[in-house]
């Protein structure tokens, strides 16, 4: 049995760690492990344009822990009525590392996301003459779709004539959450890649709403079957290029989560390396563990991977059941808080 691995520092291409009190409680947990991160920009006004990603990042900055060599990535919301100058700025500047594309009320602070997939195409245009990357919420919003369908239905009704049109564009389709999916980048790569999430690879929807409704199990796109459960893990410990690292660690004050309208997300910063390795050590493919985690995000983003590395040994320890933030949103439970994860950072 292997009881400790080394690898090249890793990076998360998808995080959500919000504003202010928020990102100050929950930016550090992503630090300690992290090389880099792409920082989510649905908050509320997004990051939308040259000069809100400036500020965003001297925020985020002033949390980081002194000494920390963590460098946050800037990513601009996409609008309807986004100006390609000012995205074409961002990029050259070193600010943008790439846009985000939220489908209009997909999820979570997407509201102001995209309306007319159309009104966009000048910005994808600009995009592809600059060799910038899209990150796409890729969930078709369609009321008629079921839910557990979204993801199906916007790579064929969205993502697959917005390839053909731009050819030249490289995207990155998040979160990826069916085996349609993991079918769909294979045979689009490499124009196409795709993070995955931890909770994708570790939970089925029965384990979301079997024994009583899990509301730290959901998040968007929804948890699906067991058959896209094991496809996701498959297509992860495959080592792949088109496969790679993306928590979307998604912070939500306690209350917001149980309420009778609970927010999507699952917060799991505080383990979230160690859970990848886990999943990968089960599935006898720690081998593979490298180029999901350090190696293939830096390698579709055109980026070089992180020089350090980090030391991962099995030693068993509590998962912390909750963060505590200054302020009324006062807490974040964590994902699987309470138990046991037997892989920690040592170094
Ligand atoms: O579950 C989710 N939470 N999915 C998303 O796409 C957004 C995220 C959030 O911002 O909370
Ligand atoms: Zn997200």
């Amino acid at each position: 049995m292997i009881n400790s691995i080394t690898i090249r520092k890793p990076d998360d291409w998808h995080l959500h760690v919000r504003d202010g009190q928020m990102m100050a409680a929950t930016l550090p947990h992503t630090a300690r492990a992290f090389g880099r991160a792409i920082l989510m920009p649905n908050l509320v006004p997004p990051v939308a344009t040259v000069a809100d990603g400036l500020a965003y990042r001297e925020r985020a900055l002033a949390c980081l822990p002194k000494g920390s060599d963590f460098t946050p990535l800037i990513t601009c919301y996409l609008r309807d009525d986004t100006d390609p100058d000012d995205v074409e700025e961002g990029f050259k500047m070193g600010l943008f590392t790439g846009v985000k594309l939220y489908p209009a009320n997909a999820t979570t602070n997407s509201a102001l996301g995209v309306t007319d997939y159309e009104k966009v195409y000048r910005v994808y245009e600009r995009m592809e003459k600059i060799g910038m990357r899209l990150l796409v919420h890729g969930e078709e919003v369609d009321p008629a779709i079921d839910v557990f369908d979204r993801e199906a239905v916007f790579l064929d009704r969205r993502l697959a004539p917005m390839m053909k049109s731009f050819p030249g564009l490289k995207i990155i389709l998040e979160h990826l959450s069916s085996k349609i999916g993991v079918d769909f980048v294979r045979a689009n790569a490499p124009q196409l890649g795709s993070t995955i999430t931890p909770y994708h690879m570790e939970i089925n929807r029965t384990d979301m709403l079997g024994w009583g409704i899990k509301p730290y199990f959901y998040c968007m796109p929804i948890i699906k079957t067991e058959a896209d459960r094991v496809a996701l893990r498959e297509a992860a410990t495959s080592g792949d290029s088109c496969f790679f690292l993306g928590t979307d660690s998604a912070p939500h004050a306690m209350a917001k989560k149980l309420a009778v309208t609970g927010a999507a997300g699952l917060f799991t910063a505080p383990l979230a390396i160690e859970l990848y390795t886990k999943i990968f050590a089960d599935d006898g493919k720690l081998d593979k563990l490298e180029a999901f985690c350090s190696l293939n995000g830096p390698a579709h983003y055109g980026m070089a991977p992180n020089e350090t590395t980090i030391t991962l040994e099995r030693r068993p320890w509590t998962i912390p059941e909750q963060v505590l933030v200054d302020g009324p949103e006062e807490r974040v439970l964590v994902y699987r808080g309470g138990e046991t994860m037997e892989w920690q950072v040592v170094g």
